[in-house]
């Protein structure tokens, strides 16, 4: 039995390292923390799958994975939830505490100290979760993993400066809910205009869909209403199912660094699109965005 009372652990020190750095270099390009958050709320839906292919209990009753993007404007919060595969208490510390991947770690190596330069650096990395501390002061995760019982969700939270808290909460439904509490400046995000727009441009390739709550123009009370219902804000296929004319430069090299899990913008294309460099390209991702389409049509 994992412990269950409140825990303060610290960052290992290049988190704090690559929190300083993207807090103050990535600020111009902030809109992309939704476009981490999504991606790893779509990594935790391939995860689920995989998963469940031996144990197809990990669904429980929730077998259609998602992923939500809400906003609240009185708590001045944005939410990224999924019904992916969660994290355990130990997966939460482990994960977001650390840098695990190798590739950050050569990040790190080739930093210049030059702002200008080291921004462009990170834009070729995957920046990943971190990257909500450009817009949020304050992140509270809540998950729980597939397959652990209602009580053994956990709730990590911190403000990205050099520790995060981690207890153990009540959590009935699968997967993870962020909330990102919002600097002082950044209510422009507390619009569904402006989140729409955000998925649309970096996160229309993702193949699970993308819901938001419908709102509507009330002419009688001359304001936008929240209906009790969810649209799906991107395509939600994936791109290759599209006609070429359909996609623009922008969707196509998402789609490409999303595939590839490569950073750096295609090498190159042809006017028709036809050459597409696959050499980056590793076959667990590739194989899940083939299952992800077989699963969604
Ligand atoms: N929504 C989520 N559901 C389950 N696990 C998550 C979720 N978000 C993050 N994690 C865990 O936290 C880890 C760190 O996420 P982060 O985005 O920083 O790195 P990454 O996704 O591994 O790599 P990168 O984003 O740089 O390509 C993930 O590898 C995953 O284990
Ligand atoms: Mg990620």
């Amino acid at each position: 039995m994992a412990a269950t009372e409140k825990q303060t652990l610290g960052f290992q020190a290049e988190v704090k390292q690559l929190l300083q750095l993207m807090i103050h270099s990535l600020y111009s390009n902030k809109e992309i923390f939704l476009r981490e958050l999504i991606s790893n709320a779509s990594d935790a839906a391939d995860k689920l799958r995989y998963e469940a292919i031996a144990k197809p209990e990990l669904f429980e009753s929730d077998p259609d994975l998602k992923i939500g993007v809400a906003y609240n404007t009185e708590a001045r919060t944005v939410t990224i939830s999924d019904n992916g595969i969660g994290m355990s208490r130990d997966e939460a510390i482990a994960h977001l505490g650390t840098i695990a991947k190798s590739g950050t770690r050569e990040f790190f190596s080739k930093l210049t100290g030059d702002q200008q330069k080291d921004a462009a650096l990170i834009g070729q990395f995957g920046v990943g979760f971190y990257s909500a501390f450009i817009v949020a002061d304050r992140i509270t995760v809540n998950s729980r993993r597939a397959g652990l019982p209602a009580n053994e969700g956990v709730r990590w939270e911190s403000d990205g400066s050099g520790e995060f808290s981690v207890e153990t909460i009540d959590k009935p439904t699968r997967g993870t809910e962020i909330i990102l509490h919002l600097r002082e400046d950044e209510d422009e995000l507390l619009s569904i205009w402006k989140l729409q727009a955000i998925i649309r441009k970096y996160s229309d390739h993702i193949s699970l869909p993308i819901l938001m709550q419908k709102e509507e123009w009330d002419s009688e009370a001359k304001k936008m209403v929240t209906k009790d219902e969810t649209e799906t804000v991107n395509q939600a296929s994936a791109l290759w199912t599209r006609s070429k004319s359909d996609i623009t430069d922008e969707q196509y090299n998402e789609f490409y660094k999303h595939v590839s899990h490569d950073f750096a913008e295609p090498l190159a294309w042809s006017a028709a699109r036809a050459v597409r460099p696959v050499g980056s390209q590793p076959a667990r991702r590739h194989q899940a965005l083939h299952q992800a389409r077989v699963h969604h049509g």
